[in-house]
C-alpha cells in the first residue's frame, strides 16, 4: 500500500500565519486523539460499534461476491436505490476506480434523488427485462428510497411479469423495517446490514461491497485494503500513526483554533466523488450539539483541481483564514495517452503551484497522495476518513455515530406524505408554515 500523508503545512515551524500548531499542541493533540481512539475501540469491543470489523469478514465478502457473480451472468445493468450512507460509498469507490465499465461486470447506476426530472428518464434508460434493481435502506423508513422503490416495481412487473420478483434484490437491516419485512412477505432476496453499522460507516458492509463487486469490483481487495489501515492504526505508535496524526491535526482545527470550513481540493479524476462521500461522513458526524449544548461542527466544502483553481481559490487565498484544506491526488496518473507526460507535467506543477501559494498565504494545509487507482487504495482510503472521523467526533465530545437531525427531517416528509398516525405532527407543521410572517416577491408575465 501507498499512500502519503504530509503534514507539514499545519506545522507552526512551517506557517508564519500563526494558524499552525506548536509542538506542545501537536503533542497534546496526539495523546487526545490516543484517549478518544481508545474510547471509540471500547464501544467497538462492547459491540455498539461495527465498522472497524468489517475489513475482517473476509468469508461474508466471498461468498457476497459469488453472488454478485451469478448475477452479472444474469443481468445487464443494475439500477441502486438509495440516498446519503445507502449511496455515496458506492458512488465514490466505482468512480474512484475509474467509472461503471471500468471493470467487468453489469452497467452500474446510482440514483439517490426523487427529482421526477431526473428519475424517469433514468428508469426509462434501463432495458427492464435485464436490469435488476437494488434497493438499500438501513431503516427501511427513508421516503425517497421507498418511492423510487414502488415506482422501479411498477416498471419491473410491466416488463417482466409474475417473475418481477427475480429482479430485485434488498439490502437492509437484518430483522427490523419495511424493507426487512417484504423481503420477508414476498420471498425477495436480500444482504442483512450489520446493526451496528451505521449508513455512512456501511460501504465496506454489503451495501457497498453487493452492487460494486456486481460491477466488477473486487470486493476483496477492497477490505484488504481497509484490513491495511485498520492493522496499522491498531499497531501504529502516534506520531507514525496517519489516523492519530490526522485526527490530532484535525480536531485542532475544530476545537482548539476552530475553522469553520474545510476544503478538500482534489487532483485527480473520480476524486471528486470521493470527496462527495466524505462530506457526508463529516458533516453528518460531526455537525452536533454537544451535550452541554454548544453546537460543534465543520463544514466540508469540495473544490475540483484544477477547474476551481479559477474559481474559487482568490477566495482561499485572499479571503477570512476561516479554513483547513486538504489536497488529495492519485499519484499517479495517465502517461500512456500521447502527449500524457507533458499534461500530467502540468497538472503536477498546478498541484504543487496551488499548494504553494496557499501556504504564501498562511494556509494550514495538509496533502495527501494516493499511490494507486485502484481498490485496495481506496478501501484503505476510506476506512482511513472512517476512523478520523470517529477519533475526531470522539474527541468533540459528541456521538459520531448517530444523525438526529436528519431522523427529524424525515419524519416531517413522511407526516407531509401522509403517514398514519403523523397527523397531529403534519398539523402542526403546516399551522406552524402558515403562521411566518410573509416576504414572497413573485414576478410574474410581462412584469
Ligand atoms: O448515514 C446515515 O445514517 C444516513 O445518511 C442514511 O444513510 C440515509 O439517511 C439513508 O438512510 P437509510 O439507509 O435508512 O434509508
Amino acid at each position: 500500500m501507498d499512500i502519503r500523508f504530509d503534514f507539514s503545512l499545519v506545522l507552526g515551524k512551517n506557517l508564519r500565519s500563526g494558524d499552525g500548531l506548536t509542538t506542545r499542541e501537536l503533542r497534546k493533540g496526539l495523546r487526545r486523539a490516543e484517549k478518544a481512539a481508545l474510547a471509540v475501540a471500547r464501544r467497538h469491543a462492547g459491540g455498539e460499534i461495527g465498522f472497524p470489523d468489517l475489513p475482517f469478514l473476509e468469508r461474508e465478502t466471498r461468498r457476497l461476491s459469488r453472488d454478485a457473480a451469478k448475477i452479472r451472468k444474469r443481468f445487464t445493468h443494475m439500477l441502486l436505490l438509495g440516498i446519503g450512507g445507502s449511496a455515496l460509498g458506492t458512488k465514490a469507490v466505482l468512480e474512484g476506480i475509474g467509472g461503471s465499465g471500468a471493470r467487468k461486470g453489469l452497467a452500474l447506476t446510482v440514483s439517490d434523488n426523487v427529482d421526477p426530472d431526473a428519475f424517469f428518464p433514468l428508469l426509462r434508460s434501463h432495458p427492464m427485462k435485464t436490469t435488476v434493481v437494488v434497493a438499500i435502506s438501513k431503516s427501511g423508513g427513508t421516503a425517497e428510497t421507498n418511492e423510487q422503490l414502488a415506482l422501479s416495481i411498477d416498471a419491473l412487473k410491466k416488463a417482466n411479469g409474475r417473475s418481477w420478483k427475480e429482479h430485485l434484490i434488498l439490502i437492509t437491516d437484518p430483522s427490523m423495517g419495511a424493507f426487512r419485512r417484504m423481503a420477508q412477505e414476498e420471498g425477495i432476496a436480500s444482504y442483512p446490514i450489520p446493526p451496528n453499522v451505521g449508513g455512512r460507516f456501511s460501504v465496506l458492509s454489503p451495501v457497498g461491497l453487493f452492487p460494486l463487486a456486481a460491477a466488477g469490483v473486487s470486493a476483496e481487495k477492497l477490505l484488504q485494503g481497509a484490513r491495511g489501515m485498520e492493522n496499522l492504526f491498531r499497531r501504529r505508535k502516534p506520531e507514525n500513526n496517519p489516523v492519530l496524526f490526522a485526527s490530532a491535526v484535525y480536531a485542532h482545527y475544530l476545537l482548539a483554533n476552530p475553522k469553520p470550513v474545510q476544503v478538500w481540493m482534489t487532483y485527480g479524476q473520480g476524486l471528486e466523488r470521493v470527496a462527495e462521500w466524505w462530506q457526508q461522513l463529516w458533516a453528518e458526524s460531526l455537525g452536533k450539539l454537544r451535550p452541554d449544548g454548544r453546537p460543534v461542527g465543520q463544514t466540508p466544502a469540495r473544490a475540483v483541481g484544477v477547474t476551481d483553481q479559477h474559481s474559487q481559490v482568490q477566495l482561499y487565498q485572499d479571503g477570512p483564514p476561516d479554513k483547513i484544506y486538504t489536497f488529495i491526488k492519485w499519484r499517479k496518473g495517465n502517461l500512456a495517452m500521447p502527449g500524457g507526460k507533458a499534461l500530467r507535467d502540468l497538472f503536477e506543477a498546478e498541484f504543487e503551484g496551488t499548494i504553494g501559494a496557499l501556504w504564501n498565504a498562511g494556509r494550514p494545509i495538509v496533502r495527501i497522495e494516493i499511490g494507486a487507482r485502484d481498490e485496495a487504495h481506496i478501501g484503505a482510503f476510506l476506512h482511513f476518513w472512517e476512523w478520523v472521523t470517529a477519533v475526531v467526533g470522539e474527541s468533540a465530545g459528541i456521538n459520531p455515530f448517530d444523525q438526529p437531525g436528519v431522523e427529524e427531517g424525515k419524519k416531517i416528509t413522511r407526516a407531509l406524505m401522509g403517514e398514519k398516525g403523523a397527523s397531529a405532527l403534519r398539523e402542526r407543521f403546516l399551522r406552524k408554515m402558515k403562521s411566518r410572517a410573509p416576504a414572497e416577491i413573485r414576478i410574474r408575465g410581462n412584469d
